[in-house]
């Protein structure tokens, strides 16, 4: 028996101190949490993703009197982006949460179920996709999705 230590480097930091693309991407990102359909959680999430090609797609979470019909804004930002730009990689990808009022302090925090999704968007164009998580305090900056999801399941392992 033998213990398995994952490390994942974030980088923590304030929107002033990233580049121009990724702090218009935060921007975006924030400014979607006023597009959120949440009547019933409140909880509004925004989301944007860079594309290769320089264009932006951008979404937030859509909820349903039938809770669990309802979707996250990463997801369906990211469906969004491959349904209309299927050939185009996906480079970064901004969240940003707002409640009661403000914009949390602490960075987003994606469910699980979104984890999942940015990786298969990432394994799809074998580019790194950048996620970046918006903190009115700090936010983080993860270098590729799977930093996100380590021991993940992707289409390799339906290979056994
Ligand atoms: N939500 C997101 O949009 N993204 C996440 O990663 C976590 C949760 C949404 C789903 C629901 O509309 C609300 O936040 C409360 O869970």
């Amino acid at each position: 028996m033998k213990d398995l230590l994952l490390e994942t480097k974030v980088v923590v930091c304030t929107p002033d101190e990233m580049d121009l693309s990724m702090r218009m991407l935060v921007e975006k990102a924030k400014e979607m949490t006023q597009n959120a359909y949440c009547p019933y959680s409140k909880y509004h999430v925004g989301a944007a993703v860079l594309l290769a090609d320089g264009q932006v797609v951008a979404g937030a979470n859509q909820e349903n009197a039938a809770y669990p019909s309802g979707l996250c804004a990463e997801r369906t930002t990211l469906f969004a982006a491959n349904a209309n730009h299927p050939h185009t990689p996906v480079l970064a990808l901004a969240v940003a949460c707002y409640t009661n009022g403000h914009f949390t302090k602490e960075p987003a925090s994606p469910c699980g179920a979104c984890r999942q999704v940015m990786l298969e968007t990432e394994y799809r164009f074998q580019i790194p996709m950048k996620v970046i998580l918006y903190g009115d305090d700090e936010c983080y900056i993860f270098h590729r999705a799977s930093d996100l999801l380590p021991v993940n399941f992707v289409a390799d392992n339906l290979q056994g």
